[in-house]
């Protein structure tokens, strides 16, 4: 079948990286894409949330399987755009409804849905405008350190910890009445803070049935000892060590389950990915956030760790038959650690000439901010590579990926030499 991926990260050259490998699949194109993808697929110049423009190149390109990437197109509604279009409305689009994406899309939404469904989250409460001074008193009952969510989308920055009780009042007074984080913080979820480490859980479902994916962690911040602000990620390891199955046994009948059922009996139209933000404390997982998509970095570590063809998983997902199929995983770890630009998060420059690409063995080299330019890949956005490699333990593995970046480069690369830090 002919499949189009969207999104231009990682995250989408490995789908794309995986797909390639796949006997059921004959054409294989990229929406936008990097440089890393179109050595391996079509790249096709056209926007995530540009529906009408993909329809176009759906129907052009007679695509069989759509599989979309990030959360914008997701939350925009794309799923309900192709049920709606008579000549969309049979492609197999992987990816949950607008109402499923909420549990993304609004925090508060997301919230009550899990305390409808008993599953175990941070007490909060919420708030707007018009409520902020009960918002204030709220935070006067919960004990440092505060947790300021705006409801939103807001690019991963709309989450604050704050310290200090009249910082978080001044900042909650900030998101709510001077649109700190814009519409996203016109409601604002006041959480307790959770104490403990944190970990990610996959899962593939079809709206009834569903495939627990191998679990990863991710290492956020930009500097090394998990300080500094907060990046889309610059690393991540998979399966994550400390998950025993006492703890994964939990987090199935107390997380996993409750949310497919919660969405079956709800009725939201759901064929996609889960991806649960978890805290484990004192071995008691809690949920801290809900995406409707893989992560990134987190996709680079647990997709090459599937060995089973992920087009036949996905047109079971389609076709609501995931109880059919088994995944089959490597045993092995796998680690990533993203190359960035030099002052990302922040401002940064592109456009630097990246060497070295030809000489990796024995890891795989995920582009994330590349392009081709006059024949030469170059820098083209914060996170520019993901170094993946797999062996018997993370630590060995690791090993392979700081040796790989030896050999690479490009004018500013930043990277931190401490993924994994915390586990050992
Ligand atoms: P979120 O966007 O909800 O994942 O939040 C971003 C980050 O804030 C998470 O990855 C956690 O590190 C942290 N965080 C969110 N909620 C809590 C909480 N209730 N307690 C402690 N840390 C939290
Ligand atoms: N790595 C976190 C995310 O994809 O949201």
């Amino acid at each position: 079948m002919n499949i189009l991926i969207l999104g231009s990260g990682g995250r989408e050259h490995t789908f794309a990286y995986k797909i390639a490998q796949s006997k059921r699949c004959n054409q294989l194109f990229v929406a936008p894409g990097n440089a890393g993808t179109s050595l391996i697929a079509t790249n096709i110049s056209i926007s995530v949330t540009d529906f009408g423009a993909i329809k176009n190149c759906v129907i052009e390109r007679k695509i069989d399987m759509v599989i979309v990437g990030p959360e914008d197109p997701l939350v925009n509604g794309i799923a309900d755009y192709f049920l709606a279009s008579e000549e969309l409305k049979d492609v197999m689009l992987i990816g949950p409804s607008k109402e499923g994406a909420l549990l993304e899309g609004s925090k508060e939404r997301a919230k009550e849905f899990m305390i409808d469904h008993k599953i175990p989250t941070a007490a909060y409460q919420s708030f707007t405008k018009d409520t902020l001074a009960k918002g204030k008193q709220f935070l006067e009952t919960l004990k440092s350190p505060y947790v300021l969510k705006a409801d939103g989308l807001a690019a991963g920055k709309g989450v604050l910890i704050i310290k200090d009780i009249e910082e978080a009042k001044e900042e909650l007074e900030n998101m709510l009445s001077h649109n700190k984080f814009g519409e996203a913080s016109s409601t604002v979820v006041i959480e307790e803070f959770l104490d403990g480490i944190e970990l990610s859980v996959f899962v593939l479902t079809d709206g009834k049935n569903y495939k627990i994916l191998p679990t990863a962690k991710d290492y956020k911040r930009i500097g090394e000892g998990d300080r500094g602000l907060n990046t889309g990620g610059m690393g991540a390891i998979s399966p994550v060590p400390f998950v025993d199955d006492v703890l994964m046994q939990k987090i199935e009948e107390r997380i996993v389950k409750p949310t497919v059922n919660g969405i079956q009996k709800e009725n939201i139209a759901y064929k996609g990915f889960v991806f649960i933000g978890l805290i484990n404390v004192d071995n008691e997982p809690l949920v801290i956030e809900y995406n409707v998509r893989m992560g990134d970095p987190e996709t680079e570590v647990v997709l090459p760790r599937i060995q089973t063809d992920l087009v036949d998983l996905f047109e079971a997902t389609y076709h609501q038959t995931l109880n059919k199929v088994s995944v089959k995983l490597d045993e092995r770890a796998a680690t990533t650690v993203m190359l960035v630009s030099g002052g990302y998060p922040e401002a940064y420059e592109k456009g630097k000439v990246i060497s070295g690409i030809s000489e990796i063995e024995d890891s795989i080299v995920f582009h994330a901010g590349t392009k081709l330019h006059e024949g030469k890949t170059v820098t083209n956005g914060g996170r520019v590579l993901a170094i993946t490699s797999l062996d018997v333990d993370y630590k060995k593995a690791l090993k392979k990926s700081y040796q790989n970046i030896e050999k690479l480069h490009f004018d500013t690369m930043n990277y931190r030499k401490d993924i994994g830090f915390d586990l050992s």
